[in-house]
């Protein structure tokens, strides 16, 4: 019997204490084992979260679990924008995020009333949008992409169809380059990946030559022209382990390194440093998930995303597209 809590809207989250003399690690197993429930995360959750997790990736990696899993219950350790497409694809399923507030800043920088006058001025063009943005945004959206995809997507527009591309205009500027198409982008960052030292990173290199630079496309070009390797966290992670050399610096956000050190216990990764005096790249809205909430959201069955069925269905048919138009894409 799950004991009925109400999720305050403006708190967010289940707010009440938790047994301090509990083991979390093993009531969250257990709990997922009671309630038929998969717990997804993404890389850039804390690590002992990552350590609970059964499956952890990138936006594309996740879709594909939240899609195809046959849990009851998937509990969502991401941001609001993930746990959207999980319910998305998968309505039938609960979908749980620990807390509500986990949100993002690319998501926030593309309201979806704004986005519909933005797109009014160009009507003969084609939307392409990060997955990083509202259901409400993708439903105002012909195409879905996520980092891994995103170059293999474009390329499959003709070229002499007009695109616009949003929120992330970083990632469209990388596209830009990448395709040689001129894309129409909307101004959105996100405010990790675009603090991202550019002299920091230059010194960084100094002192450890040879060590090369694996980039996020999320970052501003000031930081990608210095890098080795640019794709998405599940890429970068691939490629640390299938490259030879004993030394990387990483430039995005800090969760993922945990992945990468117990993949490769003998190499050596370095974050590329943010602009002022913190040498941490982590991010606010991922980090509003812990262990706590993630009992408690387990326990309760809440917080649960619901979403109006007319929205779901708008925001399916560009996620759909994504789906088959990266059919080959890891
Ligand atoms: P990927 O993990 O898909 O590369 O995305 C990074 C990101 O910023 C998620 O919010
Ligand atoms: Fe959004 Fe950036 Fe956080 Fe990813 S790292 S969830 S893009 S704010």
């Amino acid at each position: 019997m799950i004991p009925l809590v109400t999720v305050d809207p403006v708190i967010g989250y289940v707010d009440e204490p938790v047994d301090p003399s509990l083991d979390l690690v093993e009531e969250i197993g257990r709990l997922k084992r009671e309630k038929n429930a998969v717990l997804l995360a993404h890389y850039y959750q804390e690590p002992a979260i990552q350590d609970v997790a059964d499956y952890i990736g990138d936006s594309l990696g996740l879709s594909r679990k939240a899609a195809a899993t046959d849990a009851d219950i998937i509990v969502f350790a991401g941001v609001h924008f993930m746990a959207e497409v999980a319910k998305i694809l998968s309505p039938r399923k609960k979908v749980l995020l620990p807390d509500l507030n986990a949100g993002c800043s690319l998501a926030d920088a593309c309201p979806a009333d704004d986005f519909a006058a933005f797109k009014a001025r160009y009507p003969d063009h084609v939307v392409v949008s990060y997955i990083n943005c509202s259901a409400a945004t993708k439903a105002l959206s012909d195409i879905i992409c996520t980092s891994s995809n995103a170059e293999a997507i474009i390329r499959q527009i003709p070229p002499e169809q007009g695109i616009i591309f949003a929120p992330d205009r970083n990632l469209g500027a990388w596209l830009a380059k990448q395709t040689g198409r001129n894309l129409v982008l909307w101004d959105g960052v996100c405010i990790v990946h675009q603090t991202f030292s550019e002299e920091k990173l230059v010194r960084l290199k100094v002192r450890f030559p040879g060590a090369p630079v694996l980039a996020h496309p999320e970052c501003d070009e000031t930081v990608l022209r210095h890098a080795d390797f640019i794709g998405s966290t599940s890429q970068i992670r691939a490629f640390a382990r299938e490259d030879a050399r004993d030394t990387f610096i990483v430039a995005t956000e800090e969760g993922i390194l945990h992945q990468m050190q117990k993949d490769n216990p003998g190499k050596h990764f370095i974050p590329a440093p943010p602009e002022g005096g913190c040498s941490c790249s982590q991010c606010p809205h991922m980090r509003l998930n812990t262990l706590e909430k993630l009992y408690l959201c387990l326990v309760h069955e809440a917080p649960e995303i619901t979403m109006d069925e007319g929205l779901r269905l708008a925001a399916l048919r560009p996620i759909e597209r994504m789906m088959a138009m990266s059919a080959g894409v890891q």
